[in-house]
């Protein structure tokens, strides 16, 4: 046997000023697209910004729905519309945001595992990596790739490593 350690890199902005350009446009427009959150029942608004490798950018926002588990996530709004209009298009950077009833949190919000997942199978359809922003009011985090928020990936399309 022998014992093994995994290592995850990302980047801590403290402002959006921080990053790059094209990366606080990503945050501006995820920041946007929480106005087409329909949260009635959580109050919690989610809005994620996508974009493909051509610089389109998807906007996305949580749909609820009375019986729970018929709503969507943001950040697969945004995916599934991306998959459903541009399927030649590979998925470059998606940026998430969340807000309660006092604005955005101060922490980044967090993808739940599916939405993860959904990344994890548009990367490796896309054949590169898919970057990861998550806003926070007091902190934005960056992650060059999907395994980074999603170590030992269930992947049946890989055959063999991508990257
Ligand atoms: N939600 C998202 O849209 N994205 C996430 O990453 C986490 C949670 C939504 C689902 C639900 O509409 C609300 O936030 C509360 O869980």
């Amino acid at each position: 046997m022998r014992k093994r350690k995994l290592t995850i890199e990302y980047t801590d902005y403290f402002s959006v000023e921080e990053m790059e350009p094209q990366d606080q446009e990503l945050v501006a427009a995820a920041i946007e697209a929480q106005k087409g959150s329909y949260s009635p029942y959580s109050h919690f608004r989610v809005g994620a910004a996508l974009r493909l490798e051509d610089g389109t950018i998807i906007k996305g926002a949580n749909q609820e729905n009375n019986a729970y588990p018929a709503g969507l996530c943001a950040e697969r709004t945004a995916m599934f519309a991306a998959g459903a209009n541009y399927p030649d298009k590979a998925f470059d950077t998606l940026a998430i945001v969340g807000s309660d009833g006092n604005g955005i949190c101060d922490n980044p919000a967090t993808p739940c595992g599916e939405c993860r997942q959904v990344m994890a199978e548009y990367q490796t359809k896309g054949k590169r990596p898919l970057k990861v922003i998550l806003v926070g009011a007091k902190k934005i985090q960056k992650f060059e790739k999907v395994d980074d928020i999603l170590p030992f990936i269930f992947d049946s399309l890989k055959s063999g490593e991508i990257f």
